[in-house]
């Protein structure tokens, strides 16, 4: 295939040799700084990480990290350098090998490992990123109604303290109707940790839904809005089922005084007409059941 391509590179032996060389140290070259863009660290904001670099097993002259220009940690042959350290770095016993501590967003970004072998005058350097994160707070939903019919809504989700910054991702069904108003994200000035929030409104013409919110891989729990309003709860109160009570007592009282006076009015018009009448009947009639009542 390279034959077909450029022929002529190999027809002329020293040209060839020169363009091995060439591919080998390119190579090399592209290998070392493969490699070092490679080297991919992730940390947690109040965590910790380890900082390995990639050393060969032979004496070294230095080894130290730097962030930018400025050193992190390290050693240079026979200098002390631990007065430059900082402090939330130590160096492991194996001088290849630091821990950084309780991590902040400011410690983010891209290190180098710089280093030299005894007798090499030569520093290599391994790049070395960093990259941070900080877990949001679950989301919380919270909900304004426009008016006491609960016809819309605003719907608020907030999520608290995380990093990167993440927007809010609202999870609503499709037939809800809603409208997203605005979304926010308010990055600490000191910690530089991100409080993530969104507002929607809902109308609330199609009921009741469930929905819910997340901010990075953080979700809210299910959430219901336009629930309809209760009937108004008029015969719950205490001091009405008194009243009612008390009322109901005095009906009651009324209606069996009433129903007394009607039974005697009854009871005398019986003898009424078993008098003006059906005396013979009615005195049989009383007889009867007299004679019942007796036996
Ligand atoms: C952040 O979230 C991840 C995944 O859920 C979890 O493993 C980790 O412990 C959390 N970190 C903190 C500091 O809570
Ligand atoms: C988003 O909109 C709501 C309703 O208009 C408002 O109350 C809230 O302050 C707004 N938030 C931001 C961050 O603008
Ligand atoms: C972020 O939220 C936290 C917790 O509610 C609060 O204390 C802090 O002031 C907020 N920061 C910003 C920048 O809004
Ligand atoms: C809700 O949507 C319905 C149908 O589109 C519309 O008639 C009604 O006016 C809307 N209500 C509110 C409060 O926006
Ligand atoms: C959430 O995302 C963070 C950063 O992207 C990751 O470290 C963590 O493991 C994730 N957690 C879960 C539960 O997937």
């Amino acid at each position: 295939m390279a034959s077909h391509c450029n022929p002529r590179y190999f027809l002329n032996p020293r040209l060839s040799l020169q363009l091995l060389a060439l591919v080998a140290s390119l190579t090399w070259h592209i290998l070392v700084t493969e490699s070092a863009a490679l080297i991919q660290l992730r940390g947690e904001v109040g965590g910790n990480v380890t900082f390995h670099c990639p050393i060969a097993n032979r004496e070294l002259k230095f080894l130290y990290l730097q962030k930018g220009k400025i050193f992190v940690n390290g050693y240079y042959e026979s200098k002390d350098t631990s007065h430059l350290a900082w402090k939330n770095t130590i160096m492991d016993h194996d001088k290849t090998t630091m821990h950084m501590y309780n991590l902040n967003v400011s410690h983010r970004g891209e290190y180098q490992c710089l280093f030299q072998y005894s007798g090499s005058s030569t520093t290599q350097k391994q790049v070395i990123h960093l990259s941070l994160t900080a877990n949001y707070s679950k989301p919380a939903l919270t909900v304004r109604y426009s008016d006491e019919n609960h016809r819309s809504c605003l719907v608020t989700c907030a999520s608290h303290c995380g990093y990167p910054g993440k927007t809010v991702m609202w999870n609503v069904p499709e037939s809800q109707m809603w409208t997203l108003l605005n979304s926010s994200e308010m990055s600490d000035p000191k910690t530089m940790k991100v409080n993530s929030s969104s507002t929607a409104y809902f109308n609330c013409s199609n009921g009741e839904t469930s929905i819910s919110c997340s901010v990075g891989n953080v979700s809210s729990d299910m959430f219901s809005v336009c629930a309809p309003i209760d009937p108004p709860p008029v015969l719950r109160s205490p001091v009405i089922e008194a009243i009612c009570a008390v009322v109901g007592s005095i009906v009651s009282v009324l209606l069996l005084w009433w129903r007394c006076k009607k039974g005697k009015r009854g009871a005398a018009a019986v003898t009424f007409r078993r008098v003006n009448g059906c005396e013979e009947e009615a005195t049989v009639h009383n007889e009867s059941n007299e004679g019942k009542e007796a036996s």
